[in-house]
């Protein structure tokens, strides 16, 4: 399965803060906010991954994280020149995709939970269709909304819909099975002229071939699409980090324990950033194992 991260858009709800920085590398906490849905495809076992951004950019992404190979990544990167909707994701990348599966994520949400990476694991084998993760919110207007029927069979999508049927949000994670290139191609664009996601989704809702798994309790989902989301987030991340001592999205940690780069790669790397608190968490965790 391949990876996607888009990481593009003009960032305008966060302005002024995204006019002289994309907003998937705006801080959160301690870490870019790329880092967070990067480490769910690491966690996943995904290690060739695209990342979309604006042609301004996508240096910066480059500059960050290089081609991966430091944490035993290929990570490629592709321009979208304009925000074409979330489906353009499809067509940007459709020669990385090539005629595998492929894992799309959003650049600004982050995921934290239990036991996320083996879900995500046993969800992206051989993917039939579409699988799509629900999580339950307080104000589900704002997002991809989806309806399930008692026996917990998606029966509708909908996007942002002005009175939502339940409260359970379609989050920014996607799996896909290879259709999805040519499902994007064949796609209109709606009345706001963007190629929609939740579009795609409904191609394989009426074929039958559309899973959403439901996000319980014990998953964090947090969005990063306003000022106080940006701010709660860090805080989130703060919170846990602080009292648990370990870190959220620590790519470095990730790679080690996935085995993507041995113990002493992983020293090193932090022993590179050992000037900051988060260099030396990465030492401490590859001295300790
Ligand atoms: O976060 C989950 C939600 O994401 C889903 O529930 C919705 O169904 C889905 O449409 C999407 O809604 P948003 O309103 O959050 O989408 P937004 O236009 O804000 O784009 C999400 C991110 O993708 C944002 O960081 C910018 C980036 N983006 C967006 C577009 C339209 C791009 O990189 N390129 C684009 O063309």
């Amino acid at each position: 399965m391949k990876g996607v991260i888009l990481a593009g858009g003009h960032g305008t709800r966060l302005h002024p803060i995204t006019q002289g920085v994309s907003k998937q590398l705006l801080p959160v906490y301690d870490k870019p906010m790329i880092y967070y849905p990067l480490s769910v495809l690491m966690l996943a076992g995904i290690t060739e991954i695209e990342i979309i951004s604006s042609p301004d950019d996508l240096g910066s992404f480059q500059r960050l994280l290089g081609d991966g190979s430091w944490i035993g990544l290929s990570l490629t990167y592709a321009e979208q020149d304009k925000p074409r909707g979330l489906a353009d994701a499809f067509l940007v990348s459709a020669d990385h995709i090539g005629d595998d599966s492929v894992a799309l994520v959003l650049g600004d949400n982050i995921f934290h939970g239990a036991r996320f990476g083996p879900l995500l694991q046993r969800a992206g084998q051989d993917v039939k269709g579409c699988v799509l993760f629900g999580y339950p919110v307080r104000d589900p207007e704002r997002y991809g909304v989806g309806v399930l029927d008692e026996q917990g069979k998606l029966i509708s999508i909908e996007e942002k819909p002005a009175k939502p049927r339940t409260n359970m949000a379609i989050t920014g994670l996607y799996l896909y099975d290879n259709d999805v290139v040519d499902i994007a191609r064949n796609l209109q664009p709606s009345e706001r002229g963007e190629l929609e996601i939740t579009d795609v989704n409904r191609v394989y809702l009426e074929r039958g071939e559309a899973t959403l798994v439901p996000l319980g309790r014990g998953f964090v989902w947090l969005d990063t699409g306003t000022h106080d989301a940006l701010m709660e987030a860090g805080q989130y991340v703060q919170v846990l980090e602080h009292r648990q001592g370990v870190r959220i999205a620590c790519l470095e940690e990730i790679a080690w324990r996935m085995g993507y780069i041995d113990r002493d790669t992983c020293y090193r790397l932090g022993s590179r950033l050992s000037k900051s608190p988060y260099g030396r968490y990465v030492m401490e965790v590859a001295k300790s194992g």
